[in-house]
């Protein structure tokens, strides 16, 4: 395989960069199967719950999806977990940080929140404040969240619920993390 002519990227030329971009850009357009793989590898991670964090994922999705929520919002649902393995102190930021180039404002401050807003629900049992959210209280995007918890994440445990299949998302992933990207480099 072809490769750049440098060892310290001071040192590259136009040429070496034009390469790079050429390669990144189709690295960046298989995310959506990289993303796949992610959401499937969930099915192994956090133990005590009665569903894998996959089926949480889906059960996730599928509320939004069934509430006729817009895409973007039923694809957040199905990743907001994603970064449970890599990040298990951070996962909302990475969640937020994967689908930031491709959503809404709304939707990546929704992803980055739901983990705070979430001690809502089990905070007070540990002797801590269960509304710790209330601090974006003001927050024009604050009973969004509030929602997104409530309907699609702290009720998607269930061991009984049908939800849709990972492949049934799959069309949704490939339009969402296709889009023409916002830039924040
Ligand atoms: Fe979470
Ligand atoms: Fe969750």
């Amino acid at each position: 395989m072809e490769t750049v002519s440098f060892a310290r990227m001071a040192d590259g030329t136009a040429e070496d960069y034009r390469l790079l971009a050429t390669l990144e850009e189709e690295h960046v357009r298989q995310l959506p199967e990289r993303i796949m793989q992610a959401l499937h590898a969930l099915e192994n991670t956090l133990p005590g719950y009665k569903v894998s964090r996959l089926e949480h994922s889906l059960q996730s999705a599928t509320h939004a999806y069934d509430a006729g929520e817009p895409e973007e919002m039923v694809v957040a649902a199905l990743v907001h977990d994603i970064g449970d393995d890599l990040a298990p102190v951070s996962h909302s930021e990475m969640a937020a940080s994967i689908l930031r180039p491709y959503v809404s404002e709304r939707i990546y401050w929704i992803v980055k929140h739901h983990g705070l807003f979430q001690t809502h629900y089990y905070n007070h049992h540990f002797g801590r404040d269960r509304n710790v959210r209330e601090r974006f209280k003001s927050h024009e995007w604050y009973e969004d969240c509030v929602h997104f918890c409530e309907h699609y994440d702290q009720n998607c445990f269930d061991p009984d619920f049908e939800s849709r299949s990972l492949e049934f998302f799959r069309p949704m992933v490939e339009r969402i993390f296709s889009r023409p990207r916002n830039r924040f480099l």
